[in-house]
Formats: C-alpha cells, structure tokens, sequence
C-alpha cells in the first residue's frame, strides 16, 4: 500500500516525503510544479536512497488524477497542493478558490469513488485571524482574513460535512503555524518564486547578498520589542507531525484537528538576533509600515497534539536558523536544475531516472 502526496515537491511536502520514506512507506507524489522544482524530489531520493513515483498532474484535471488512483494501491492522502500566498489570493480570488478548493473537492470525489477514506490535510493557523488571545487551541475561534485563509476554512469546513456524511472517513487537519528551516543535510528547503513574502526566505536572501535588506512591519504591536511575535515551527518537526498525524488515522476513525506549533513566540527582532548569531551574518533592516492583516501576537497551544499524537517540537530556533541558512547558502538561487521529468516517472536518484509506463 502507498501513501498519495499531493505538492509532495513543495517546502513542507519535500521534508514530509523525507520522513515517511525513512518510517518505511511507499509513497507516489502528485505535483504540478507551480510552486516547486523536480530536483527536490531528486534529493529526496538522493537523501532517502529510496524510489518516489511520480506523476506531474495539476489536480484540476480530474480525469488524470483518476488513472493515479486506478493504476496504484493507495492506502491514504496527504493534501499539500494549494497555492499559499496571501497577497495574490487577495487579488485573484478566483484563482485560489478553483485552485485550492475545486481541486480539494476533485481529490476527495475520487478517495471516495476508490475508497481511500485516509486523509491528512494541510491547513494553517491562518484560520484563527486576528486571535483574541494567545495561546491559540483548536477550539479557538475560527476566522479567516484573506481568500487564502478561506480557501482553507472553507476546506475544513468541507472535509467536516464529508465526515459526517460518511463516518468511514478518517482526517487529520493540522494547523500550522509558522514553518520555516531546512533539512539539516542543506539538500532541500525553502525555495519560493520571486521575492519573499515571509520573514525567514527574506532574511536568508538578505545574507546571502541577493536583497538589500530586511523591512520590518511595524515596530509599535503591543509585543516584547513592538514587532510582530509569531511561533516559527522547523520544517523537519512538522513534517514528524505528518507521519504522526498519518499514524493516528490508520488507528482510529474520526475528524481531527491539530495545531502544529511549539508554543513558544519569537519576534521579528528575536528571530534576526537569532539568525545573526547562528550564522554569524548581520541582517541590515529597516523599520517599516506595518503589513495590513497582520496580527501582532500569534502562537499556538500545542498540546492536544503532544496528548494524541505524541508528537512535539523539538528544534529550537537556533536550529531553525542555522538549517535555513545551511540550505540558502549552499543553494543561493535554490534548485536551479529544472529539466522536464518524464511523466509519471520512477524517480531514484539526483540522475537516474525510469519511465513508469
Ligand atoms: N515580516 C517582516 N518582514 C518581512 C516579512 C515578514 O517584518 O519581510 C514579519 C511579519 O509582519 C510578521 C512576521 O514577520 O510579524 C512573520 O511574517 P510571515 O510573512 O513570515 O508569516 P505570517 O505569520 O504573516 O504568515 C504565515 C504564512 C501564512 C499562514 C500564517 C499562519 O505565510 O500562510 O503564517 O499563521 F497562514
């Protein structure tokens, strides 16, 4: 049996194929590359020593992703596939509801057809808003800001009345907060198109010479040092939090909801002090206006996670700083292979690859 990754070549799908290929599972990787590169998925293997197949599908196209679900064994469904900036999604609406819903429907529409009632999804704490108060619980309230953010309530919303419709499904929702690091081998990582929009891809690109420097938002929230405090999670921990997440499901039926954060805020300023001394780099910024739809105190309970996954955030931020440094300085312009992958495909190492079909 396999394990279905949708944007399994994207930054938080990368590090989670990483994991689950080292528990031992066979995993098939779903992705368009619109916000990705196949030389992840090469490093992957590289790294794992193990085979990923692979199919380049944009999940809209329903009839391509059903020959996926006819031709394997598919035991579950980790959902990464979205697009995730918030900016864009406030100027094209359209694009990120058909893109990250309609898909999610297409997706969920043929687990039922083929009977693969596991599913892991990916959501964020981009769910809560503005919080009222920190920590944030699961049982917090709900209220997206941007079409990003409702594009992932609205997701979870859909993903509960499937639940309720059928209970032979099982899902996992986890929230995340904010994922930023590296594989520590500095093999994969962060590699998003254009300029940054979040804070760590920005810093990294400011040392490594390619920005000029960083623009804090705002230095007046009601926080430690007036900056933004935010709860940044290692990518690594998060993606234990899926084979965890994956665990839980094969185990027990139900719907449930997860924040994957440490529990613990840094702010802007914390977050450049750490990086300068992890690295040794100084950070030139300036202070800005703040950024509309910032919150100015967001971190999570993690506990119910600890409770029923038994998983927890290991990685400090020192870590987070130094393997999201390891990973920019050693790729400055990040994959830059890009070569076209045969479709599907096995993919087994940096520069070996088998026709599937
Ligand atoms: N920040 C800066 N300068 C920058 C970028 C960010 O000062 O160039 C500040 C922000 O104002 C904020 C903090 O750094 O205080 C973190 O900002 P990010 O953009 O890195 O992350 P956000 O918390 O805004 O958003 C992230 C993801 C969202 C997700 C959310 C969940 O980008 O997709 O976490 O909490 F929904």
């Amino acid at each position: 049996m396999e394990i279905l990754i949708t944007g399994g070549a994207g930054f938080i799908g990368s590090h989670t194929c990483v994991e689950l290929l080292n528990e031992g599972y066979e995993i098939i990787v779903v992705d368009n590359f619109s916000n990705s590169k196949p030389e992840s998925l090469k490093r992957v293997s590289k790294l794992t020593g193990k085979l990923i197949k692979f199919y380049q599908i944009d999940l809209l196209k329903q009839d391509l992703l059903e020959k996926v679900f006819q031709d394997n064994q598919i035991e579950a469904v980790i959902h990464f596939a979205g697009l995730k900036a918030v900016g864009e999604s406030v100027n094209f609406p359209l694009k990120y509801y058909e893109n990250n819903i309609t898909s999610t429907i297409i997706l969920c529409e043929l687990m039922q057809k083929y009977k693969v009632k596991k599913l892991v999804f990916s959501s964020s704490a981009t769910v809560y808003g503005m919080p009222e108060k920190v920590p944030i619980s699961e049982g917090s309230p709900l209220k997206a800001l941007n079409p990003y953010g409702r594009t992932k309530l609205m997701i979870e919303e859909i993903l509960q009345d499937l639940y309720f419709s059928d209970t032979e499904w099982r899902i996992s929702i986890l929230r995340y907060f904010n994922p930023i690091g590296a594989h520590e081998s500095g093999e994969i990582g962060e590699d998003p198109n254009g300029i940054p929009n979040n804070l760590m891809p920005y810093i990294t690109k400011v040392a490594v010479g390619q920005l000029e420097e960083l623009q804090i938002y705002g230095k007046d929230y009601s926080t430690i040092d007036g900056t933004g405090v935010r709860d940044y999670i290692h990518v690594v921990d998060l993606a234990q939090g899926h084979v965890l997440a994956l665990d839980k499901i094969k185990k027990s039926t139900g719907i449930h909801i997860f924040n994957l954060g440490t529990g613990k805020g840094y702010s802007v300023l914390e977050v450049v002090s750490a990086f300068e001394t992890a690295t040794g780099v100084k950070i030139p910024f300036k202070i800005t206006q703040p950024r509309s739809g910032d919150a100015a105190i967001c971190y999570a309970n993690p506990l119910k996670a600890e409770k029923e996954l038994n998983w927890i955030a290991k990685k400090t931020i020192h870590d987070m700083c130094e393997d999201s440094w390891r990973w920019q300085s050693r790729n400055p312009n990040g994959y830059t292979k890009n070569e076209e992958l045969k479709n599907p495909c096995l993919i087994q190492s940096e520069d070996f690859l088998i026709p599937n079909n």
